[in-house]
C-alpha cells in the first residue's frame, strides 16, 4: 500500500519542505489534488507513517514514468528555486556516475545521487566532480553515495579499467579516439602521452599495426595502461614505456607520432618530430589554443620546431576537438614530416 499525508493546499509547502527534512518524501509518485471545489487537498506521497499529519493509504497512487528527467525526479524532493541548479548533465563510465553539483545544492547531493541511482540501477556508485589538475591531469572527485571507484568501461569494442577518483577520461575525445583508430595497418606509432591507453587501444584493437610505443609517466596511469593492454589482447602491439617523453621517446622509428597532451605539448616537439622515420612520417600535434590564436599559433610551432632540427612541414589538417575552457579549444593540427 502506498502512504501519502493528506494537507490542506494552503500548508502543503511548509508540510513538504518539513518531510523534506525528514527525507520521508517518496519521489516515485506523483503529489496528487483531491477534495471538492469547497475545499482543495494534496496528497503528499510518503515513505513511512508520520504522527504530526494525517496520513492516508493512497487508492490510485500516480507514479512518474520509467524514463523521467533528474529535474522532474528531484521535483517533489528538493525545493522549488533550488531545481534550477540541478545538473543537466553527467557522465557514466562504466557502472560509475560522474556528476558535477552546483554549489548552490552541495546540500542536496545525497539525493540528486540517489536519483540518479534510481535512473540509471546498473550503476553502483556516484561521484562528484571538482575538475582536473597537474601534469598527469588527475581529476579531483569524491564519493557521494556508494565505495565504487575502479571500473571498466567499454567504448567501441575496446576496454579501459580505471580508477575515476585518480585517472580522467574525456567522452570530448571520442571522435579523435575513433579517428586515430582508422589508420593503416603495418605502421610504427609513438604515443607519447598515452594515459591509460585511450589512443594505443583503439588503434591497437581496430587498425592492428606493426607495433605501438605507448610512453606514460604517470605510474598509476601506466599500471592501468598494462592492465588494459592485457584486457584488449594487444600484447604483441603495444609496447608500454613508463617515463618521460622528454627522455624516452625512441627516435628515427615512427610512421606516425601522437602527441596528445594540453597546456604545454609544444615543450616536446622536438623529441615528436625526431620520432618520426627519416624517410617520413604524419604528428598529430595537440594543444589547447586561445580562439584568436587559431591555428596560426599550433602551426608556427611545428615549423619552428621542424626547421630548428632540419625536417621538412606539409600541415595536412587542422581541426577543434573540443571546447577546453571559456574561449580555448582543444585542437590538433596533423603534419606530414619529411
Ligand atoms: C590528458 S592525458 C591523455 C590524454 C589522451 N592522449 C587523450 O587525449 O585522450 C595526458 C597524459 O600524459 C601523461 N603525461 C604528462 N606528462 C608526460 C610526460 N612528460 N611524459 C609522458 N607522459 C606524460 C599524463 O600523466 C596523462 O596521463
Amino acid at each position: 500500500m502506498k502512504k501519502a499525508i493528506l494537507i490542506p493546499v494552503e500548508k502543503a509547502e511548509s508540510a513538504r519542505s518539513d518531510l523534506l527534512q525528514k527525507e520521508l518524501l517518496d519521489g516515485t509518485r506523483k503529489i496528487k489534488l483531491t477534495g471538492s471545489k469547497g475545499e482543495k487537498f494534496l496528497e503528499i506521497p510518503i515513505k513511512t507513517d508520520i504522527e504530526e499529519y494525517t496520513v492516508i493509504e493512497q487508492d490510485a497512487p500516480e507514479y512518474y514514468g520509467k524514463w523521467q528527467s533528474l529535474n522532474e525526479r528531484l521535483r517533489d524532493i528538493i525545493p522549488l528555486d533550488e531545481l534550477k541548479y540541478v545538473p543537466s548533465g553527467w557522465q557514466i563510465i562504466g557502472d560509475i556516475i560522474i556528476v558535477s553539483i552546483p554549489p548552490e545544492i552541495d546540500k542536496r547531493k545525497t539525493v540528486i545521487a540517489n536519483a540518479l541511482l534510481e535512473m540509471y540501477p546498473r550503476c553502483k556508485s556516484v561521484i562528484q566532480d571538482f575538475g582536473i589538475e597537474g601534469q598527469f591531469r588527475e581529476p579531483i572527485r569524491q564519493n557521494i553515495v556508494g565505495d565504487k571507484t575502479e571500473t571498466i568501461h567499454k567504448e567501441h569494442q575496446c576496454l579501459f579499467k580505471m580508477d575515476v577518483t585518480k585517472i580522467m577520461y574525456s567522452k570530448g575525445n571520442l571522435s579523435e579516439r575513433k579517428r586515430m583508430s582508422k589508420i593503416d595497418s603495418g605502421e610504427v606509432v609513438v604515443d607519447m602521452f598515452a594515459g591509460i591507453g585511450y589512443f594505443s587501444i583503439p588503434m591497437a584493437v581496430h587498425a592492428k599495426p606493426k607495433q605501438i610505443f605507448s610512453i606514460e609517466l604517470n605510474p598509476v596511469s601506466f599500471s592501468y595502461l598494462c592492465e588494459n593492454i592485457n584486457l584488449n589482447h594487444v600484447e604483441n602491439i603495444i609496447k608500454p614505456i613508463n617515463g618521460d617523453c622528454a627522455e624516452v621517446t625512441p627516435q628515427g622509428v615512427a610512421d606516425r607520432v601522437i602527441m596528445g597532451y594540453v597546456g604545454v605539448t609544444h615543450h616536446y616537439l622536438k623529441q615528436g618530430i625526431g620520432a618520426i622515420k627519416k624517410s617520413g612520417g604524419v604528428l598529430h600535434y595537440h594543444e589547447t589554443t586561445p580562439e584568436s590564436l587559431l591555428f596560426d599559433r599550433p602551426v608556427s610551432r611545428i615549423k619552428d620546431a621542424a626547421r630548428a632540427i632540419g625536417r621538412e612541414v606539409e600541415i595536412m589538417g587542422c581541426r577543434r576537438i573540443k571546447k577546453y575552457s571559456p574561449g580555448v579549444w582543444h585542437v590538433v593540427v596533423d603534419a606530414k614530416i619529411q
